[in-house]
């Protein structure tokens, strides 16, 4: 009977990180008439609607640099250490923490980059985000690479 309800708890475990940490999965529901669904079952997260507007950010912003246009940085990015997350217990442990303090500083260092520099700041944006997913949340790391 106990290890009977180890086995559930960990078949449960692992089938939410699947669903909110793999962006493979998400996608192929994605059909062509529910593009305007909301992709996860259980409705968005907060933080999961956040990620889609940093990712959609950071598109435009290499787009900018690209182009050699001055960079726009318009999100509240504060919001990834208060945002609720899909599993709350994941967004308030020390690691996730330690790995959104270090994007934060990654974007204040974008905001103050300078011409010359801004392709590379902008680059080790993209890796503090792919850093924090490597640990927590691989899923939409194919995704990431695409910001590169
Ligand atoms: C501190 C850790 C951390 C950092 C930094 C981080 N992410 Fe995330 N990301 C997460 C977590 C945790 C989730 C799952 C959110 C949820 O389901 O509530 C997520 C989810 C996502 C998703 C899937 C959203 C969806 O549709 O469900 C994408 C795409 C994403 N992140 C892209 C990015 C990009 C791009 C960056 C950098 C600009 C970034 N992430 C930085 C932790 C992080």
């Amino acid at each position: 009977m106990k290890i009977n309800l180890k086995v559930l708890t960990c078949f449960l475990l692992i089938f939410t990180v699947v669903v909110s940490c793999s962006e493979k999965k998400k996608e192929s529901l994605v059909g062509e008439n529910q593009i305007q669904q909301p992709i996860n079952p259980n409705g968005d997260s907060e933080l999961a609607l956040l990620m889609r507007q940093m990712y959609d950010e950071a598109q435009l912003i290499k787009e900018q640099i690209n182009k050699g246009e001055p960079i726009e940085i318009n999100l509240n990015h504060e919001k990834i250490l208060t945002a609720h997350a899909t599993q709350p217990e994941k967004a308030a442990s020390e690691e996730y923490r330690a790995f959104a303090n270090l994007y934060l500083q990654s974007i204040k260092n974008l905001q103050s980059a300078n011409a010359n520099e801004v392709a590379n700041i902008y680059d080790n944006m993209v890796v503090s985000c792919m850093t924090c997913h490597k640990v927590l949340c691989p899923g939409p790391m194919v995704k990431i690479k695409q910001l590169q």
